[in-house]
């Protein structure tokens, strides 16, 4: 078996890297990515010392580069993950959205199609779906109205995706999860900013009133999910996948837990500056993916934010070497104005 796995040095590309390299031991697999602010190969170093995988850097929107990919190889699946995806970077500025996540996906696709792959997994997200009251929850049937920029390019990406399939009958499937967390997230997100800066004893950044609500889900609970979609899933078909009800959490409560984790004072959380046209909401309602693929999260949002912050205590060099160069610019233009100190 033969797969390809866009977006491999990043977050959750890379996290699905190692799950694969667990569970599915036969499978090749390449890895493209761009190796962007985001990506870092250290985060699968250990599994490209094997012989089961191969790394190519390149931008999946450049159809040259992407081309020779898809002629030294004949895969049999595809998992895209390479995606821009934070954001308050979208906000600052939306053209790399663009190019990376709808046209980078539509030059997958039309690669994909003509070299005979017979899964492409798309992954998404349930921020296509927009906001959420304080009630009710996402289904696949919901209609998309992303807010941010980001949402709005990977709500394009998912209707290119499903296009390909109702035009070509070309074999996709599309999932859309809640809001990550574990080992190798970019320190631009919650829950990697806020522990990394904890350790450091600088100010976690909450944005308006702290009462927005994400619904947590550990990272190898998602991979899981991908798995089982790529294998059992139905082509054509759209998946949300989710935290347990339990880890649908207030992000004020979140940052307090994570705070008394790390034995840390609360008062190193500042309230600052809102995030222009911040979801209150996500949530998702995942019985289509019980239902069909026997697929829950298995991992208690307690247990893993245990273990994610021990990860991050434990390895400090990966992070603060991140938090150097291109991050500094970055924090500074997202937070310069809106803390203290
Ligand atoms: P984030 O990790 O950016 O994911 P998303 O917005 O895609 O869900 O943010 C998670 C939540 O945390 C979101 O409600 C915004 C909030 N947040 C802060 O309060 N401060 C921050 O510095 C960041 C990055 C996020």
């Amino acid at each position: 078996m033969n797969v390809l796995i866009t977006g491999g040095a990043g977050f959750i590309g890379s996290n699905l890297v190692h799950y694969i390299s667990q569970f599915r031991p036969n499978w090749n697999m390449t890895v493209v990515d761009l190796l962007t602010y985001a990506g870092n190969l250290q985060n699968i170093s250990s599994v490209l010392e094997g012989p089961k995988c191969k790394f190519v850097r390149a931008d999946i929107a450049d159809s040259a580069a992407m081309s020779k990919v898809f002629s030294s190889t004949r895969f049999d699946l595809v998992f895209h993950l390479a995606a821009e995806s934070h954001v308050d970077r979208s906000i600052m500025g939306a053209s790399a959205f663009v190019r990376t996540n709808v046209l980078g996906t539509q030059t997958l696709l039309d690669l994909a199609r003509s070299s005979d792959v017979q899964r492409f997994v798309h992954v998404s997200t349930d921020e296509v779906y927009g906001s959420l009251g304080r009630e009710g929850r996402f289904v696949e049937t919901t209609p998309l109205d992303p807010t941010s920029p980001y949402a709005a390019s990977k709500a394009a990406s998912d209707l290119m995706v499903l296009a390909c399939y109702k035009t070509h009958r070309f074999p996709v499937l599309v999932t859309r999860c809640t809001n990550n967390y574990g080992p190798y997230q970019f320190p631009e997100k919650f829950l990697p900013l806020f522990i990394s800066n904890a350790l450091e004893d600088k100010k976690l950044p909450l944005y308006g009133d702290g009462t927005n609500v994400r619904s947590w889900i550990h990272v190898n609970d998602h991979c899981e999910g991908l798995l089982r979609v790529a294998e059992k899933g139905r082509e054509g078909e759209v998946y949300n996948l989710g935290g347990e009800e339990a880890a649908e959490l207030e992000n004020r409560y979140v940052a307090e837990l994570l705070l008394q984790a790390l034995k840390k004072p609360k008062e190193l959380i500042e309230f600052v500056k809102d995030r222009p046209a911040h979801d209150l909401r996500y949530a998702v309602d995942c019985s289509k993916a019980q239902r069909e693929l026997g697929w829950m999260p298995a991992i208690s949002f307690e247990e893993g934010l245990q273990e994610t912050v021990k990860w991050y205590s434990e390895n400090r060099v990966w992070w603060e070497a991140i938090k150097s160069g291109e991050y500094l610019s970055y924090y500074q233009e997202n937070y310069g104005e809106r803390l203290s100190s």
